[in-house]
């Protein structure tokens, strides 16, 4: 079965835009596994724009859920990482202007660092995972790195699938880095700007084991859960 990884940044997000603690990551993180995920995926950025310190502390403490927590390779977040001990790490590149992950790691010009932060994650028993760009390039440089697992940015095929364009040459690009990563021994995983349609047309690629989603999810979430809120309101104010 493939699984399915749900990413709840965004529940911290709107938490945050009023410096409260409602909606609570943690009950989000339980209600996505209760609904049926695998896995919470939370990223600990340096700007701390979403997801806390103490978010990744609490979180990780329930050993009912596994956490996969993503983090970029400054060592302070790194020191927070290896501390939480959270199930699986990803690694991804984090520039301060973005609004969201705007591409893969960059893993020749980091590559030491990257390898020896694997090393240190594997030392612990966390699985490891790099966030990088559907190229063949970068799937035989990840599997030098000794990661487990490589989890695809699908960002490119989404926007082309959202805009109505052809995505033909990304996808086939795609599948021939999931052949290539699987036969070599890399457990593949995507992610990135996936809603219905794109998951649909990249769930028929058999070696993609993991799909990590989230801004979809929750937006579309909200969709699914203001009638039950707004009917309580309503008997509320009867
Ligand atoms: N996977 C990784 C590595 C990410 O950085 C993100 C975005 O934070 C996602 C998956 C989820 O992307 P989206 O929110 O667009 O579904």
């Amino acid at each position: 079965m493939t699984r399915l990884g749900i990413n709840i940044d965004h529940i911290a997000t709107i938490r945050n835009a009023r410096g409260s603690t409602h909606p609570d990551p943690l009950l989000a993180a339980k209600k996505v596994i209760n609904s049926g995920a695998n896995s919470v995926t939370i990223h600990l950025r340096e700007d701390r724009r979403h997801i806390k310190d103490s978010d990744v502390f609490k979180i990780c403490k329930e050993k009912k859920i596994l956490v996969n927590l993503e983090i970029s390779l400054n060592s302070k977040i790194l020191k927070i990482a290896l501390r939480n001990q959270p199930n699986f790490i990803c690694l991804v590149p984090e520039n301060r202007k973005e609004i969201t992950t705007e591409g893969g790691l960059n893993l020749s010009k980091n590559k030491n660092k990257i390898k020896k932060i694997i090393s240190q994650f594997k030392k612990k028993n966390i699985r490891t995972s790099l966030f990088i760009n559907p190229t063949i390039k970068d799937i035989k440089l990840a599997k030098k790195l000794d990661t487990d697992c490589i989890e695809l940015h699908t960002g490119k095929i989404s926007n082309l699938v959202k805009a109505n364009k052809n995505f033909y040459r990304e996808l086939v690009m795609i599948k021939k880095c999931c052949k290539l990563a699987s036969l070599i021994g890399l457990e593949v995983h995507a992610g990135h700007g996936l809603d219905y349609k794109t998951t649909k047309i990249l769930k028929k690629i058999k070696q993609i084991e993991e799909f990590n989603i989230g801004h979809f999810i929750i937006g579309e979430s909200i969709f699914y859960g203001l009638d039950k809120t707004i009917k309580t309101f309503k008997k509320i104010i009867k």
